[in-house]
């Protein structure tokens, strides 16, 4: 599964990568300006020149007078759908909302809706798009880094219960994705590290090559110098893309794009999905901890999580449970809030574990006194 970043080619232009789903095929364009020239390309997926933009109030405040006006230079009437932003939103009540704006906004089965945000929004308007009129169309344009390299590709839509994050939703493939490098210029420098995160776990999971490359060039992508974001963005894309394309329901190697998820998730659960830990984080905790796990496990060498830390530090993610702030719960708590984890098969955990930098894996076959015995002495170290 590798992928080495010299393979890659993108340049001012932006490029395009494609998801291939058969009849369900759809394109990810990436590259800068691209907001504010997207009229052609969401007019070519439209039945009728009529959509709805599902946004939440940060991106319309920064964003959506672009995109309106991408629109209308197409002659495509819009209306816009503005929720509130965080994690919060991602719930029964608001899909209740968003789904009857939608019917008041006239949208028909045949018309194609626009999810206008980071991964909320597009869990959120991909869900009601799955669903409403048993079914409409939907193009992503992810704002937030992590939108742009995980969550808008994939199809994977849906809303949290409170009994966990994303246990409500459903498979729905975008038509289009849009990934405008530019607007991550407004993206604040914690949410940007956040989507640091996931673009490095393409290179832990599966692509050692892009993660040395993202050791040389990290600063470059984090401070959008030189093409690096948007080669990154594209390298994390291909990732994904062909991930999907080989396992869209994820019977198989799909999981491993869940690699630091279940540490991650049990950590966000733990904390309120909140301000104090974002999703992201989660994410890079999770990951340093499926690290020290292996190497635990002795899956893998010595030294690799430390390196996998000290890279995700130098991005300003935290990489240990030292650095998740606040109170969290005893180890055999954390299992049990696991246990809600979607990969769980026949009430058995699945894990991601590692080999090594770029060998990932997946297993049941981790045993819960090693893990709590691990949770604890991670525990242990705050
Ligand atoms: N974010 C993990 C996946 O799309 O499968």
């Amino acid at each position: 599964m590798n992928d080495s970043v010299n393979q890659s080619s993108c340049g001012d232009a932006g490029t395009t990568v494609r998801v291939g789903l058969d009849e369900r095929s759809y394109d990810i364009h990436i590259g800068p300006g691209l907001l504010a020239r997207c009229g052609g390309l969401v007019g070519k997926h439209l039945d009728r020149p009529k959509t709805a933009i599902v946004t939440d109030e940060n991106v319309a405040g920064l964003h959506l007078p672009t995109l309106q006006a991408a629109l209308n230079a197409e002659g495509i009437e819009h209306s816009a759908i503005v929720m509130p932003p965080g994690e919060t939103t991602k719930s029964y009540d608001h899909l209740a909302h968003l789904c009857d704006e939608l019917l008041r906004a006239g949208i028909e089965r045949a018309d194609t809706i626009i999810a206008f945000g980071g991964g909320v929004i597009g869990d959120l308007a991909g869900f009601a798009a799955a669903i409403l009129r048993r079914g409409v169309n939907f193009i992503q344009i992810p704002t937030t880094l992590l939108a742009q390299v995980d969550s808008s590709v994939g199809g994977k839509t849906g809303i949290n219960s409170t009994l966990g994050k994303n246990l409500i939703g459903a498979f729905h493939q975008p038509v289009l994705v849009l990934a405008d490098t530019d607007v991550l210029d407004t993206l604040p420098q914690r949410q940007f590290a956040a989507g640091y995160a996931e673009t490095a776990k393409y290179g832990l999971l599966g692509d050692a090559a892009f993660f040395d490359w993202l050791e040389d060039n990290g600063h470059n992508v984090l401070q959008g110098h030189g093409h690096a974001r948007q080669r990154a963005i594209e390298v994390s894309c291909r990732a994904k893309a062909r991930i999907v394309a080989e396992d869209e329901r994820e019977g198989g190697v799909r999981a491993l794009l869940n690699l630091g998820h279940t540490f991650g998730h049990a950590l966000e659960a733990a904390t309120g999905y909140g301000e104090r830990l974002l999703h992201g984080e989660g994410v890079a905790v999770g990951m340093v901890m499926a690290f020290r796990f292996s190497q635990g496990c002795g899956h893998c060498a010595d030294g690799i999580a430390d390196r996998v830390a000290a890279h995700l530090r130098l991005a300003g993610l935290p990489a240990s449970l030292n650095e998740v702030p606040g109170p969290l719960p005893p180890a055999r708590e954390l299992v049990e809030i696991m246990r809600q984890d979607k990969k769980a098969k026949a009430g058995k955990l699945t894990f991601i574990l590692v080999r090594g930098i770029g060998e990932a894996f997946v297993t049941q076959d981790v045993d819960e006194t090693e893990l709590i015995d691990f949770l604890e002495q991670e525990l242990s170290q705050r």
